[in-house]
């Protein structure tokens, strides 16, 4: 009786003479097939969740991860705020799937450009796209255009050193900023502004503020340093078209600006009519989040956070009920002077209330606006289906649609939210779509691929020369010790050819 008679469902047998696997389907069939080589597009959370699980629940599977830029772990490294180092760790988790026998990274590779998604799928079994939302969505209103307006995406990618934000110099000579958006990335932002400068180059350890007033800790880049430490920005209004109901920072980020050293809420009362009532039947999440609201615009703070209070010099603020109408020139038009914003009211109730115009509008003096609406994934190759409405790949559990051996995890699946523990959950569910397709015969694994033997080819032909993951380990390197000379965990090198530079040397 031959082996394979023997097979049990599930199960795999090497065939050594004939270099493949035989495996039987549960429907009782019997089929060989090669190890399976799998793609990763992208090496954000998404890139990295996605290779962990297929690497640890398939024991046979190959996973290439194709990274735009010479540097890994996208957001990571580029969109959270440098103040919060203790979101990094997950890189730890992140390099020990680099360094797995069965993954490889191939860094400065722009597929769509360097190379396609289809000469991609001939040379793989599976290719995943988890390249993320590099866009940001735009307020479409006049003015927006004028110097002095950013997009959260790259204000954030100029203070991380996002090589494509490093010319941004925001020009932080005027006293109020506008932000427009309340969610994190707002609170982020504006956080970063109204910072004592001191509190960027170094983190405040809560255990040691008495003994030792400041860790080394976070990896903001020198020339953003270095703006902000001449900044003049003094107050920040952080405005959303709805209610305080509805706001979509969560209750750490906005503790972290109630107890922000040196700044002051300036919240406007009559925001809050109703709120008070409204909190019963929030749940939970939600209704502390509003009680911490509620208490800083509305309670009279205790002795100390009164002092506290009447010794800052910076002021932020919430502003409800306000929508985008236009950004207001200076009369040269060369440059921002404030923004006009529409008064809105809500209409329904709860998480799903809408803002409608009342017809009214308000100015703000502003010399910087910074619009915080939103990131939003964008199409890389003209053969993958994009839904360009809701802007993600059209997906059924991370199935791309019509489009067999093709997947798709992270925000590129399902929009730009989600904390990195929400990407994990849903590239881990797209992992498991792959291997329930592989293990149902849906992925055809019966024909042995090259994988990244052609791949490298067709790069070296085009003169694409990829970074692989020692080589980001000797960047690694160097921007520690720049870090280290500097008292900081990490200087970023700014520039993709001294990225590449240094990976070469
Ligand atoms: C400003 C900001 C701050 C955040 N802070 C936090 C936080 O503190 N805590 C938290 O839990 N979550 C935070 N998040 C959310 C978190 O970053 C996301 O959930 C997560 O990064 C999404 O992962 P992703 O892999 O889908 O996308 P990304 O992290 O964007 O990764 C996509 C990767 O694909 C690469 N890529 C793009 N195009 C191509 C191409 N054509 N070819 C090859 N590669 C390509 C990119 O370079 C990038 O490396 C933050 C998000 C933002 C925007
Ligand atoms: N520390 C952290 O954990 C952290 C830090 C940063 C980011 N993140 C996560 O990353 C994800 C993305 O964050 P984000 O802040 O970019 O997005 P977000 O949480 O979706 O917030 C977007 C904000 O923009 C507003 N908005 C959208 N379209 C608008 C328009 N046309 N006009 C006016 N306002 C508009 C939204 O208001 P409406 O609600 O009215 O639509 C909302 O206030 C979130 O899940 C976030 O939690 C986490």
């Amino acid at each position: 009786m031959s082996g394979h008679r023997l097979l049990l469902p599930g199960l795999r047998l090497w065939t050594s003479g004939r270099g493949r696997w035989m495996s039987r389907r549960h429907d009782g069939a019997c089929f060989s097939s090669c190890s399976p080589k799998v793609c990763i597009v992208g090496s954000g959370p998404a890139g990295f969740y996605t290779a962990q699980h297929l690497i640890k629940a398939q024991k046979h599977v190959h996973v290439d991860i194709y990274e735009r830029l010479p540097v890994p772990f996208g957001l990571v490294r580029f969109g959270v705020a440098p103040d919060h180092p203790e979101v990094k760790n997950v890189i730890n988790t992140f390099t020990q799937t680099a360094k797995h026998l069965r993954c490889s990274f191939y860094g400065n590779v722009n597929v769509g450009k360097d190379v396609s998604v289809q000469e991609l799928q001939r040379a793989y079994h599976a290719v995943v796209l988890s390249y993320g939302a590099e866009g940001n969505r735009t307020m479409g209103v006049p003015g927006e255009g004028l110097a002095g307006v950013y997009s959260a995406k790259d204000f954030v990618g100029w203070y991380n050193g996002l090589p494509s934000c490093r010319q941004l110099s925001p020009d932080l000579s005027c006293e109020t900023a506008v932000i427009l958006g309340q969610g994190n990335v707002a609170l982020d932002v504006a956080r970063v502004l109204l910072s004592p400068v001191d509190m960027l180059k170094w983190k405040v350890a809560p255990e040691k503020r008495r003994r030792v007033p400041y860790v080394k800790e976070t990896d903001i880049t020198q020339p953003a340093l270095e703006a902000l430490a001449h900044s003049q920005v003094r107050r920040v209004l952080i405005v959303g078209r709805r209610g305080p109901v509805q706001v979509a920072c969560t209750i750490k980020e906005l503790r972290e600006m109630v107890n922000l050293p040196g700044t002051r809420p300036d919240m406007v009362e009559a925001d809050f009519d109703g709120v008070t009532e409204a909190l019963k039947d929030l749940p939970r999440p939600r209704k502390r989040l509003t009680e911490l609201m509620l208490k800083t615009a509305l309670q009279t703070p205790g002795e100390t956070e009164q002092e506290r209070r009447d010794q800052a010099s910076r002021t932020w603020g919430l502003r409800f009920f306000r929508s985008p109408v236009e950004v207001l020139a200076d009369p040269e038009r060369h440059r921002t002077a404030g923004i006009r914003l529409a008064v809105t009211r809500l209409e329904g109730s709860g998480e799903a209330a809408r803002a409608v115009l009342t017809g009214e509008v308000e100015d703000v003096t502003c010399g910087l606006v910074i619009s915080s609406i939103g990131y939003k994934s964008l199409p890389i190759d003209q053969s993958v289906p994009f839904d360009s409405q809701s802007a993600i790949v059209p997906n059924t559990l991370g199935r791309v649609k019509q489009a067999p051996g093709l997947y798709c995890s992270g925000w590129l699946k399902t929009g730009p939210t989600g904390v990195i523990a929400t990407t994990m959950n849903n590239s881990f569910d797209t992992a498991r779509s792959l291997l329930d397709d592989m293990e149902s015969g849906v992925l055809d694994l019966s024909a042995a691929k090259s994988g990244s033997q052609v791949i490298s080819a067709l790069l070296e032909q085009r003169g694409v020369k990829p970074v692989s993951f020692s080589d980001w380990e000797k960047i690694d390197r160097v921007e520690m010790s720049r870090g280290e000379a500097s008292g900081k965990p990490r200087e970023k090198l700014l520039t993709v050819e001294e990225m590449l530079h240094v990976a070469r040397t």
